[in-house]
């Protein structure tokens, strides 16, 4: 392992661009820590992990480096009986193995090359998105991978998951959703060739039951989608790769206003053909809170990524493209409703005032109708969070929201953790990492879901910074095949 680098602004060198410096930089060290300095209380009745991935690249990238580039890295927190254990460890990927084996990073970022290069291989990191499945922990990619098994406590990687992939592209995308009811995994596929998407459904077994091709009018660069009880709801958004880019093996977005926003509703077990689009106002979604079903309707609460304007009104389309390209999030939550039978729709913004992306909530509720949302206040120059936020999904009202310092603070994706014996939706806690650049310290903070307004119930000190990353989940002692009780 490499020398511990912690709190070096510029481990690899300034010539890899800002976003791998700074509070960006990695770690180096892979650590297990207990007994750590707490403040307040650790909650009796806390019982599970929270978990976090992110990218941490772990040697020098070759040419510059993207937030979405890096080795995958899962920090987690475990909790139980008052105490808390945190850990983290590198999914160990194909990748990884391969520069462990060089010595060095042996692929290509995504600003510099393109997904399935030869000359250029990318690395297929796991480091986008991690979620609990059939007792273990699953990490995916947002350019769509192959998954990695991942033990939720040691977090040592169990094995890649090839065998959940079928179709053109086999690759498993990012936010996947698990019906925790029924224990099935929902999930899509996207490459640039036709039919530019797939859709597939892992069974609570880890056997995929279901896969089918889904036709796109062309490539495209969706990011989430949303499951209800009964279907799930597949996104085509006006975004995709610029052509000459691509053909020259680079790495370019394009946002096309002229393209609506739509969204397919597919039967769970749906045939190809029995997927239904409905149109929206034109704009890109990175991320869904939840989606359920209403009588006929299926509603998808999301947060909306609003379009940069020009002077005169009209959508910039250079402006938000690169805004997206380098995760600038301007952000509002958004609702979203199908009819399915009278084909109606209707979008309109749950709260305008605040810029909130990141969500976390109840996942026993994934399908269902659900009411709250942790989501973290977004700083729109970078890739940056500055506060939690409650939010009611079915008002819009923002219910609560924290920070220790909307200028110095960076927190992490927020997840909610059920009590053991909760008795509302929002009955637990809500876990969040924060660094606080003023004083330089990390701290893993626990808020009472009911209370977020009064700051965290229990901080626990961290001795190294966690660097920003992206998605996070928690799993329930009944969720966790290794659980140690
Ligand atoms: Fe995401």
């Amino acid at each position: 392992m490499s020398e511990y680098i912690s709190n070096v602004e510029a481990p690899f060198g300034l010539n890899h661009g800002p976003q791998i410096t700074g509070n960006y930089a990695p770690i180096a060290t892979e650590q297990t820590l207990q007994d750590l300095p707490v403040e307040g209380k650790i909650p009796q009745d806390l019982s599970g992990v929270y978990l976090r991935n992110g990218p941490n690249p772990r040697f020098e990238p070759k040419g510059s480096h993207h937030y979405f580039d890096g080795d995958g890295m899962i920090h987690s927190a475990c909790f139980s009986n008052g105490k808390v254990v945190y850990r983290n460890r590198w999914i160990r990927t194909e990748g990884w193995l391969k520069n462990d084996a060089a010595g060095e990073e042996v692929h290509w970022g995504v600003m510099n090359t393109v997904k399935d290069s030869r000359d250029k291989p990318m690395n297929d990191v796991a480091n986008t998105d991690v979620i609990g499945h059939a007792g273990y922990a699953v990490a995916s990619w947002y350019l769509a991978g192959t998954p990695y098994i991942v033990d939720p406590i040691s977090l040592s990687t169990v094995r890649a998951a090839p065998e959940y992939l079928a179709g053109h592209g086999k690759g498993m995308s990012a936010h996947v959703k698990v019906d925790e009811r029924t224990g099935d995994l929902m999930y899509f596929d996207y490459f640039t060739e036709k039919p530019h998407m797939s859709y597939g459904v892992v069974n609570k077994a880890g056997e995929l039951v279901h896969h089918v091709p889904i036709e796109l009018p062309g490539d495209r660069l969706m990011h989430d989608m949303g499951v209800t009880t009964n279907y799930s709801i597949l996104h085509d958004v006006p975004v995709y790769h610029d052509e000459d880019a691509l053909r020259a093996g680079r790495h370019k977005i394009r946002f096309d206003s002229s393209l609506p926003i739509r969204f397919g509703v597919i039967p769970r077990f749906g045939k190809s053909d029995s997927i239904r689009w409905f149109e929206f106002s034109s704009c890109f979604l990175y991320h869904v809170v939840n989606s359920w079903e209403e009588g006929d309707e299926v509603v998808m609460v999301a947060c909306r990524y609003m379009p940069a304007k020009k002077a005169d009104g009209s959508i910039d389309e250079e402006r938000t493209a690169k805004m997206i390209a380098t995760l600038q999030m301007d952000a509002r939550l958004w609702c979203y409703r199908m009819n399915l039978k009278t084909g109606a729709t209707h979008e309109h913004c749950l709260n305008s005032e605040h810029n909130v992306e990141f969500p976390g909530f109840n996942s026993s509720y994934t399908g269902v109708r659900s009411e709250f949302a942790y989501l973290v206040d977004h700083d729109p120059r970078m890739l940056r969070w500055t506060g939690l936020r409650k939010m009611n999904t079915l008002t819009g009202e923002s219910e609560a929201d924290w920070s220790d310092g909307p200028e110095n603070c960076w927190y992490s994706e927020p997840w909610f953790a059920p009590k053991d014996n909760a008795k509302a939706e929002d009955d637990g806690y809500v876990i969040i990492f924060c660094w606080n650049d003023a004083n330089k310290t990390q701290q893993l903070q626990v808020f009472d879901a009911q209370n977020i307004g009064s700051g965290p119930v229990a901080r626990i000190t961290l001795p190294e910074r966690v660097p920003p990353g992206f998605h996070a989940c928690w799993m329930k002692p009944s969720q966790i095949a290794t659980w140690p009780e």
